[in-house]
């Protein structure tokens, strides 16, 4: 979900709604503001996008004080009712949350046994004790703050009071918030991107924290009232980065800034003698583990799994590769010297920072690998690395896979290098090849929606195989497929189709082979023959030098440990016009959120 909140002398409304859209990536189920002047509070809530809350709202009622939200469901289905904000009671409080209250039903049975609840959500919940302490207290923060110290679980909130139109109350914890700066003006966002209109200098707020926000200034205090001071720092984001230009999607913009990305990686991550360039400390913590614990989720962690093979086979480090939200509970016995390595774009996923929390408990040192330096995870951890790909707008992710491949890479060689192991593989001068190579295949954009419309047109399902390091990679692309597409969709090792699953392969049943490794080129061949037997609708994308006749798509040569960094161009392509023909939301997936700040 997504917050912004806005207090200052212009009308909020716009700035509420500007601000929801760039945090549409968040969530986009259901939406809604609550303003606020001398006559009241105005609330308007609709199920679905922001668009329809623009057409919605009141565009006579003005307001210099506001809130919004927009939504990815937890407690309660997308609906009006459930929709942020929400109020109390007497209807004096309002409030948006992004988060989960994990003891909903007790602080409920406990507290609030003669509320009526107006919804299906764990929000409505703080809302009501808000008020049910604050009526306690006749003091709104001493109200605000023991109900904060009731709840349990992740919030960030925002909260108005309709009796005073100079406040915004805020909270956090294990949900991302922050406060942007202005004259004469402050915000609250999930994500600076929202505002970066109004400013690009902002505060981050620390778990547990409360920031009275007024007009001209933010007090920021711990859940005891000690006032806290901290120095604000400048968000630096482009604010044209965050616009599709002439591009229709986001995504097929993103696809095309790969290049860039590349070269951009390349250059932040190159010293003056044109060697690897990186803080001293991640490599003095890359030679002490004795095994690497990469933890992710979604797309970052086939980038993981891929990342895995270069650290082992470059730098000798044994590693192991963890969905983000299997590994709190289902913890692998660790090793002595343990480094845990957190890829996330957005650096706020919330299964990921769980794992964090308990990891950096356990004392155990932790890198993130993120597109977003500022984020939750990127703060908590020891170490930073950064993609540098630049704002990633569209839910399914592109550039920063193929960042977080580029980076994982550089990181293997220079660790190998810190142990005198002696490798002729330059990431740099390699990635560089990989740029060009990206660029003729982002260039051949026909071709694969030729191929998309052939192989995805009308089918319910798909399957993509591969071998080694190819079979990481279909299993991102099956996931693109799915996510944008709604094609149900498997990325499965060659070898172990014919184990179970080849009994779904019917007549015409789309089959996609990536073939880039000379090991197996052989054997996945064999496999295409096998499900081609059945009635498959076979696709081969092979990389130069590995090719036969019959091959649909032939990739530039890279290095052999680079090839997913190409072969998964053309998955992103097909995916892409898949959706596109089959009418789908490419940007904004049904039932997705890019990133996803709850467990
Ligand atoms: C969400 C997104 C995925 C993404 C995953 C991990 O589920 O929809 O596209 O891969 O989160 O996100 P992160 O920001 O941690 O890489």
């Amino acid at each position: 979900c997504g917050i912004v909140g806005y207090i200052g002398a212009n009308d909020s409304k716009e700035i509420l709604l500007t601000g929801l859209e760039k945090l549409e990536y968040r969530g986009y189920d259901s939406a809604g503001i609550a303003i606020l002047n001398d006559e009241g509070v105005n609330v308007t809530k609709v199920k679905g996008r922001i668009a329809g809350l623009r057409e919605k709202v009141d565009a006579s009622v003005q307001a210099n004080l506001g809130i919004g939200h927009t939504r990815w469901a937890t407690h309660g289905e997308p609906s009006e009712d459930n929709a942020h904000p929400h109020q109390s009671a007497s209807g004096r409080f309002t409030l948006v949350h992004n988060g989960v209250i994990e003891n909903y039903y007790e602080v409920r049975d406990e507290f609030l046994d003669d509320v009526t609840l107006k919804s299906e959500t764990d929000t409505e919940i703080v809302v009501q004790l808000v008020e049910h302490f604050a009526n306690q207290t006749e003091d709104v923060l001493d109200g605000f703050r023991k109900a904060l110290s009731v709840l349990k679980g992740s919030y960030a909130i925002a909260l108005i009071d309709n009796t005073n139109p100079d406040l915004i109350y805020v909270a956090k914890n294990k949900s991302p918030l922050l406060v942007g700066l202005g004259e004469g003006f402050n915000v609250v966002a999930s994500d600076a991107m929202a505002t970066l209109k109004e400013t690009n200098r902002y505060v981050e707020i620390e778990d547990k924290e409360i920031v009275l926000v007024k007009r001209n200034g933010v007090e920021i205090q711990k859940l005891d009232g000690t006032v806290v001071e901290r120095e604000s720092y400048v968000a630096e984001i482009d604010a044209s980065d965050t616009e599709k230009g002439t591009y229709p999607h986001f995504m097929l913009k993103e696809i095309d800034e790969q290049p860039f990305v590349m070269r951009k990686i390349i250059q932040e991550y190159q010293d003056k003698n044109d060697t690897i360039k990186l803080d001293k400390d991640i490599r003095k913590a890359m030679k002490k583990a004795d095994r690497i614990y990469i933890i992710a989720a979604g797309t970052s962690y086939h980038a993981g799994l891929v990342g895995k093979q270069f650290i082992e086979r470059l730098a000798n480090i044994p590693v192991e590769v963890h969905i983000a939200s299997e590994f709190s509970y289902n913890m692998p016995m660790l090793s002595e010297k343990p480094l845990f390595v957190f890829i996330s774009q957005s650096g706020e996923t919330a299964d990921s920072r769980s794992v964090l929390v308990q990891t950096k408990a356990l004392g155990h040192p932790a890198l993130t690998i993120t597109n977003v330096p500022g984020s939750t995870l990127s703060r908590e951890a020891d170490y930073t690395l950064h993609l540098h790909a630049g704002p990633e707008i569209a839910v399914a992710s592109t550039k920063a896979y193929t960042a977080q491949i580029a980076v994982l890479a550089i990181l293997a060689v220079d660790s190998a290098r810190a142990k005198g192991i002696d490798l002729s593989f330059d990431p740099l001068q390699e990635l560089g090849i990989v740029a060009s190579a990206m660029e003729t295949l982002t260039d051949q954009k026909e071709e694969f929606e030729r191929i998309a419309q052939e192989m995805f047109e009308t089918t319910r399902n798909a399957f993509f195989i591969g071998r080694g390091v190819d079979y990481y990679v279909v299993q991102e692309a099956a996931l693109k497929l799915k996510e944008i597409s709604y094609i149900q969709a498997e990325g499965f090792a060659g070898g172990e189709l014919k184990h179970g699953t080849i009994a779904l392969i019917e007549e015409g049943t789309p089959v996609i082979a990536i073939a880039t490794q000379e090991n197996v080129n052989l054997s996945i061949r064999g496999n295409v023959q096998e499900v081609a037997a059945r009635g498959a609708n076979t696709c081969v994308v092979s990389l130069k030098g590995l090719e036969k006749d019959t091959d649909q798509f032939v990739l530039p040569e890279v290095h052999e440990l680079l090839t997913p960094l190409v072969s998964v161009i053309p998955m992103q392509l097909l995916s892409y016009y898949a959706a596109l023909h089959r009418d789908c939301d490419v940007d904004k997936p049904r039932n997705l959120a890019k990133s996803v700040t709850v467990e």
